[in-house]
């Protein structure tokens, strides 16, 4: 376990590192794996959602009510950009339509997480094909968030029933939420929604990156005066600790918001985040499920290392220069690590990408479940076959 009080060396120039990158051999052969993959899944779920993380390494099939739904469809659209498969496509739209009546009817969308389900799924589908229910279904799915934002404080709520005091915070994979406001206000001239989505970016850096560069996954807010209040996990191992995939949101996460607003402070935070994060990595570049660990047997969180090239690749197109080579560069040896030790590849049992994600641990200090733990998750396929399509180039992104 590393000790809490340790500190990152923020703007130190990064270590090169002993794993190879992904070779353009290799990007190949993993495109072509997971979109085979993605094929073969397609009888079990294209009528119905895959469940947030595999059971055995394989996924069950469930009902479309989890806030993890839209990843699937999302990599079915990525398995269509790589291959032009039209079964794919034809996929991908029939999971618009269940996209489409979810929100319609509002089934388990009391919640902030309508980027994620929303912009994989529909964004995509009306980028890529011109679906005009995705369309709708993405601006419905966007209102819905802009429902949840609280002017005392300036966030969208994360949980539970909107002002309920006990429910008075935002968390940190929030940010990857915001991109369907700014997607939803250009495309509908509705001001307020890019307006609260930059606010509530720039409230998440105000107060949830403590100054070791770690980061908090949760955080209250004062709902009387709007003042912060506290951070708190609950997925990661404990309050003070940084949870691997809440750091990841957070690199993806400034990536964009550096993308949609390019404020300095975003930027420099991202540096000094990823520089908090190297320093936790083990020799293969896949974290611990929580960065308190950084040796031993505790489970991995492969998704963490998927996320975190994905914003690597985005800040890297950003920035561009020698700093963002060495993004690019760090991004394909993740890639090189996740392809070699961490992807599934045939023959396997496994209806997954990418194995070794953990969804949640239970620990005696959060307030997780405890599910899906060294197990495939539905996120961790999707950021994996989107870092891997980004490294192909030309891709134009669903967030
Ligand atoms: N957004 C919840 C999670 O990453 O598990």
């Amino acid at each position: 376990m590393m000790p809490m009080s340790a500190t990152a060396s923020p703007l130190a120039p990064l270590a090169p590192s002993p794993v190879a990158p992904l070779s353009p051999a290799e990007l190949t052969q993993a495109l072509d794996v997971a979109s085979g993959a993605v094929r073969r899944s397609l009888p079990d779920f294209t009528f119905a959602a895959q469940n947030h993380s595999s059971v055995g390494n394989v996924y069950p099939a469930v009902a479309n009510d989890q806030w993890t739904a839209g990843f699937w469809p999302g990599t079915v659209w990525l398995a269509f950009e790589h291959t032009g498969d039209p079964v794919l496509r034809h996929a991908g739209q029939i999971q618009v339509q269940s996209f489409l009546h979810r929100i319609e009817n509002r089934i388990e969308t009391d919640h902030h997480d309508m980027g994620f389900l929303y912009s994989p799924s529909c964004v995509a589908a009306w980028k890529l094909v011109g679906d005009a229910d995705a369309h709708r279904a993405a601006l419905l799915a966007a209102e819905q968030l802009d429902e949840r934002w609280q002017e005392k404080g300036a966030f969208f709520q994360a949980w539970g029933r909107k002002g309920r005091p006990e429910e008075y915070r935002y968390i940190i994979d929030c940010l990857l939420n915001l991109p369907l406001l700014y997607w939803a206000s250009a495309e509908t001239g509705t001001a307020r929604y890019r307006e609260r989505a930059l606010a509530h970016a720039r409230t998440t850096l105000a107060h949830s990156v403590r100054p070791d560069s770690s980061t908090f996954h949760t955080f209250y807010m004062d709902p009387e005066t709007g003042a912060p209040v506290r951070g708190a996990t609950k997925q990661g191992y404990s309050d003070d600790s940084s949870w691997a995939r809440g750091q990841a949101w957070a690199l993806y996460g400034l990536a964009l918001s550096y993308r949609y607003e390019r404020l300095p402070a975003y930027r420099e935070s991202f540096e000094r985040l990823l520089a908090f994060y190297l320093e936790r990595l083990p020799a293969d570049l896949v974290p611990y499920w929580d960065l308190v660990f950084t040796e031993g047997d505790e489970p991995r969180d492969s998704s963490s290392a998927s996320i975190t090239a994905c914003g690597l690749l985005e800040m890297a197109d950003l920035v561009g220069g020698a700093e963002g080579e060495g993004w690019r560069d760090l991004a394909t040896r993740m890639m090189g690590s996740l392809w070699r030790d961490y992807a599934v590849k045939p023959p396997s049992p496994s209806n997954g990408l990418v194995l070794h994600g953990t969804y949640s641990k239970k620990t005696p200090h959060n307030t997780c479940r405890g599910e899906g733990v060294d197990e495939c998750v539905s996120w961790g396929d999707y950021f994996y076959f989107e870092a891997l399509t980004r490294l192909k180039g030309n891709w134009t992104s669903y967030w």
